[in-house]
């Protein structure tokens, strides 16, 4: 048995003995933390933890000991929302966007989500896995150690299932836990622009039964916004996708008030994602439900949207989730370290909610809360070394640089 022992850590972050499935409202803002402690992992799962004057083990005991003297020690990030399969970058739109184009004027001519999709269409099932894999690896360097990896950019039932084949190999050639989102309603391709229903019927009768059939996805996606599904058509997407076990994770509320928040919730999803529309009414929606209020600030950042009210969604007793939406459109940056920077300088929240929000609740979006988000004992040893660094907060306030040095997945270093 491998029995890897970290001494002299400076904060053990994020320590519950009995980890919450949610932190909600004011306990955001609580963030359990050991001073001067250890940490032992034992094969691929957390052993045990203490304070350094109180170690029960004695050095000699491990097969490796790690000494984090001036560390920080913290599970890894959840990242519950990413678009990582993509054939490529989509950088002249980010040009467009600088000359004045909006994102929504560049979806109507043809670009965005609909330029992906030409792309990939003509890109082999090899040519998708090797990029997205290299995109994973990167991921992982700078700490995140579980992810959600949706489809979208094959809008026609082969290319979907070819996306969704590609991330069944991602999950079988990775230690880190995947999950695949079903999300063939994120754009309508230009033949069905005249003919909206017709689309909803092929993603209904078409492509979710060969899904469901050959298990290649965990969940069900609709981008419920202005200009893409509305509220009826993705009720309706929602409820068939239930018939084959999909819970719902929906794009909602990014570019109005969509009510994709109220479909989401009356749908029982298990988090909806972006949420910069949002007001009483779906603050209200959300709090009788067992929904993840998901916000994606680089999404905001980089499309210059104004930025969701989290600090009114925290304050009214809501828990937030975080993630980075990475995409070659709207968030082309996995980088979860500069999410959690965002969301204390653009969402005013603190240093605290941000890391509950990046951990906690963001597996809950995956429903990964038994295994990942806490330093619990039975976990799954997912998590980083920091460089020498003061205290935790300085993670958010670095912005752009990063403290992350070593990072373990399943208690080996990678
Ligand atoms: O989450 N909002 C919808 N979908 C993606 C963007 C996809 C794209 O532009 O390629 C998002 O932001
Ligand atoms: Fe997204």
């Amino acid at each position: 048995m491998s029995r890897i022992l970290i001494k002299n850590i400076k904060q053990l972050i994020q320590v519950r003995d009995n980890a919450p499935l949610t932190v909600k409202g004011s306990d955001m803002a609580k963030l359990p933390v050991l001073e001067n402690a250890w940490l032992l992992i034992e094969d691929h799962l957390i052993s045990d933890y203490g304070l350094m004057p109180n170690m029960s083990l004695d050095e000699h005991e491990a097969t490796q000991v790690i000494d984090a003297t001036g560390r920080l020690v913290m599970p890894t990030w959840c990242d519950s929302h990413t678009h990582i399969v993509y054939a490529s970058c989509r950088q002249l739109e980010f040009v467009d966007r600088i000359k004045g184009l909006t994102y929504e004027q560049i979806a109507e001519n043809g670009g965005g989500i609909l330029n992906s999709a030409k792309k990939l269409k003509n890109t082999s099932e090899d040519d998708l896995y090797g990029s997205a894999q290299a995109r994973l690896d990167e991921i992982i360097s700078m700490g995140t150690g579980a992810v959600e990896i949706k489809s979208g950019y094959g809008l026609n039932t082969e290319s979907e299932l070819k996306m969704l084949r590609v991330i069944k190999r991602l999950k079988q050639s990775n230690s880190i836990p995947i999950k695949a989102t079903f999300l063939g309603a994120h754009a309508f391709p230009t033949e069905f622009k005249n003919n909206r229903s017709a689309y909803v019927d092929q993603i209904i009768n078409e492509m979710l039964p060969q899904i469901a059939e050959q298990k290649l996805a965990d969940y069900i996606d609709v981008f419920c916004d202005r200009g893409f599904f509305n509220p009826e058509e993705t009720d309706r997407i929602l409820k068939a996708g239930e018939k084959y076990g999909l819970k719902s994770k929906i794009h909602a509320n990014e570019l109005d008030f969509s009510q994709g928040i109220q479909v989401g919730v009356s749908n029982k999803a298990l988090s909806v994602d972006h949420l910069e529309f949002t007001g009483d009414k779906e603050i209200e929606a959300l709090l009788n439900s067992n929904t993840m209020p998901t916000l994606l600030p680089s999404t905001a950042f980089f499309l210059k949207l104004h930025y969701p009210p989290a600090r009114k969604m925290i304050d009214a007793g809501l828990p937030v989730a975080l993630s980075s939406d990475y995409n070659p459109g709207s968030s082309p940056s996995g980088n979860m370290s500069f999410v959690l920077s965002l969301a204390c300088i653009h969402l005013n929240m603190l240093p605290e909610e941000a890391i509950n929000a990046a951990t906690v609740n963001s597996a809950y979006a995956m429903e990964l809360s038994e295994t990942h988000g806490t330093i619990t004992r039975g976990k799954k040893a997912n998590f980083f070394i920091t460089k020498q660094i003061d205290n935790y907060q300085f993670i958010p306030y670095s912005f752009g640089s990063s403290v992350i040095e070593r990072v373990f997945i399943g208690g080996k270093e990678i």
